[in-house]
C-alpha cells in the first residue's frame, strides 16, 4: 500500500481512514488536536483510494474517540472509517453513520429559538432531513441547518462548548 510508505503503523490508538480528500485538517481540529497535546500524529492527505479516488488519513497514537466525537465526524467526513488498533492490530473497524436525530453539541442558527434562550434554554436538537447534502431541521422551530454551517459550528475559530 502506498500509504505504509509513507507513514508507519500504529501500536495503539485510532486510525480515521477514507476522509474525503482535504478534510484532515477538520477532524483533526474537530477533535481539538493542535499537536500541543503530546500525541504522536500522523496527517496523510490526497493518497489515492479504489472507493474515493483521493482521500485523507489520520492516525493517532494512544487517542480514542468518544461516541460523540465518531457522530461529528459522520457529519463533516461521512465516508469515513474508524479503525481502533490495539497491539498493532486493527481490533475494530467500522462506517461512522450519520445519525437521525442529533443532540447537543450544535446549536439553532435562530436567536429567538427556545434552544437559544437566555434562561433555561432547551438542549439543541436536529432531525437529519437529508444527508447529501447535509441538512439538519430543528426540533423546535424547524429552522434549518446546511452542511457548511454544520462545517463552521464544528470547526469554526470558536471554541464549541461541552
Ligand atoms: N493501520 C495502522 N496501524 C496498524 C494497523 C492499521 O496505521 N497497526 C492503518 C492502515 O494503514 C490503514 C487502516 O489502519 O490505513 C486500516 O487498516 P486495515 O484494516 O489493515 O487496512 P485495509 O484492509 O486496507 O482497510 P479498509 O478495508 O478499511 O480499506
Ligand atoms: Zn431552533
Amino acid at each position: 500500500m502506498e500509504e505504509s510508505l509513507l507513514v508507519r503503523k500504529i501500536r495503539e490508538g485510532t486510525v480515521i481512514d477514507h476522509i474525503p480528500a482535504g478534510r484532515a485538517l477538520d477532524v483533526l481540529k474537530l477533535l481539538g488536536l493542535t499537536g500541543k497535546e503530546g500525541y504522536t500524529i500522523a496527517i496523510v492527505m490526497n493518497v489515492p483510494s479504489k472507493k474515493l479516488g483521493r482521500k485523507d488519513i489520520v492516525k493517532v497514537e494512544g487517542r480514542f474517540l468518544s461516541p460523540e466525537e465518531v457522530d461529528e465526524i459522520a457529519l463533516i467526513a461521512p465516508t469515513a472509517t474508524i479503525n481502533i488498533v490495539k497491539d498493532y492490530a486493527v481490533t475494530l473497524k467500522r462506517r461512522v453513520e450519520v445519525p437521525p436525530r442529533i443532540e447537543g453539541f450544535l446549536r439553532c442558527p435562530n436567536p429567538s429559538c427556545i434552544t437559544n434562550s437566555p434562561r433555561e434554554p432547551l438542549r439543541p436538537r436536529f432531525e437529519v432531513i437529508s444527508k447529501v447534502p447535509l441538512r439538519l431541521r430543528c426540533s423546535y422551530c424547524g429552522d434549518e441547518l446546511s452542511e457548511e454551517e454544520v462545517v463552521r459550528q464544528l470547526v469554526g475559530v470558536h471554541a464549541r462548548s461541552g
